[in-house]
């Protein structure tokens, strides 16, 4: 049967549908089409009924959360994208426990936490982006990542069955979550926190500041790529890149080392800041953002031997998907 959109809108008045709407707002980076359909979901009831209309009418799926970690192409997303509405944000502190809608902003789960005396969301300060989106590919920085603190989530399978999935069927691992074998949407998040005092969340968070103080601000996905490990003849190879065989060597450096920070793509650039960030300095356009992405891969490869993973989803890229 052929869907009505203005219909199933009518008939879902806590969610909205629109067809061929753009993604790049939507998205921290600010590139890429439009999606060919793009719902936020009210509510659980209504998130089922979507999951379901893309499966009959088969649509691919895209959930997305804040869009801090995501680049859209040019064409689009060719199905549904689906966002949580608000919600999907609450939060409750209980102890030292803090249960959070998945569309929770990372910063106000941080902000709640701080202002309760709980410590362990520290090393997520600064970055934007919703708690489901953080869990999904473990955000983090040097200080740890959010995989430390989840106890358990609630994820809505794509028949629509719910399910509690506890921190002992999780697997977390450097920018990376196994979360559940089949697909689905995370609802909420729960996170054990520990009671500290407010100095000591104080200087964690300076701490972890301080750590990204080398980054630049703007439109950006985060960091492009994840760090790579370092093959064992690596560090005799050059030794004076003072490279440490065994290790994760930033892949910023590695970029920086081929020569390519700060090198521009008409409104898409390495960060001359840090060159493990593509910046949209205005009117960027995704094959842009991926060209350098390729351009930067490719040097590394060339120039060191190593692979550089992308740590973004690209849900229109062949292949590209949101790990
Ligand atoms: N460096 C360069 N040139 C550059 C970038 C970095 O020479 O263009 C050098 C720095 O001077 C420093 C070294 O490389 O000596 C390491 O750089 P940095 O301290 O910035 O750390 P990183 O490994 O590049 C990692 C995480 C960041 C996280 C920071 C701080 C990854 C891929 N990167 O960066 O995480 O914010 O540590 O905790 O894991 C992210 O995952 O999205 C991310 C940005």
């Amino acid at each position: 049967m052929a869907f009505d959109p203005g219909e199933w809108a009518r008939a879902h008045p806590q969610s909205s549908l629109r067809l061929r709407a753009p993604l790049a707002p939507l998205t921290t980076m600010g590139v890429g089409g439009p999606a060919r359909i793009l719902a936020e979901a009210g509510n659980e009831e209504d998130l089922r009924e979507l999951l379901a209309l893309s499966q009959t009418q088969k649509w691919p799926l895209f959930p997305l959360g804040g869009g801090s970690n995501v680049v859209f192409g040019d064409q689009g997303f060719p199905g549904l994208v689906v966002r949580l509405g608000a919600g999907f944000a609450k939060m409750t502190v209980t102890g030292s426990t803090l249960l959070a809608g998945a569309a929770t902003l990372t910063s106000s789960a941080l902000k709640l936490a701080q202002s309760q005396g709980l410590s362990g969301l520290e090393p997520l300060v600064g970055l934007p982006g919703s708690l489901g989106g953080a869990v999904s590919h473990n955000a983090g920085g040097r200080l740890g990542d959010i995989g430390q603190v989840v106890n358990r989530l609630r994820i809505m399978l794509l028949d629509g069955t719910i399910r509690d999935i506890p921190k002992a069927d999780l697997r977390f691992a450097y920018r990376k979550a196994q979360l559940s074998l089949e697909p689905g949407v995370i609802l909420a998040v729960e996170l054990t926190l520990r009671p500290e005092s407010k100095e000591i969340i104080e200087a964690r968070l300076a701490e972890s500041r301080a750590l990204r103080a080398n980054q630049p601000g703007g439109r950006s996905a985060g960091c492009v790529f994840k760090n790579p490990l370092q093959p064992p003849n690596l560090s005799e190879a050059d030794p004076t890149w003072g490279l440490r065989a065994g290790e994760l060597v930033s892949a910023g450096r590695l970029i920086d080392l081929c020569g390519l920070r700060g090198r521009r793509l008409g409104g898409a650039q390495i960060s001359p800041q840090h060159a493990n960030f593509i910046v949209n300095q205005g009117g960027a356009r995704a094959t842009e953002v991926l060209a350098l992405l390729d351009e930067a891969q490719r040097a590394v490869r060339r120039r060191f031997g190593l692979e550089l993973e992308p740590e973004i989803a690209r849900p229109a890229v062949p292949g590209g998907g949101d790990d």
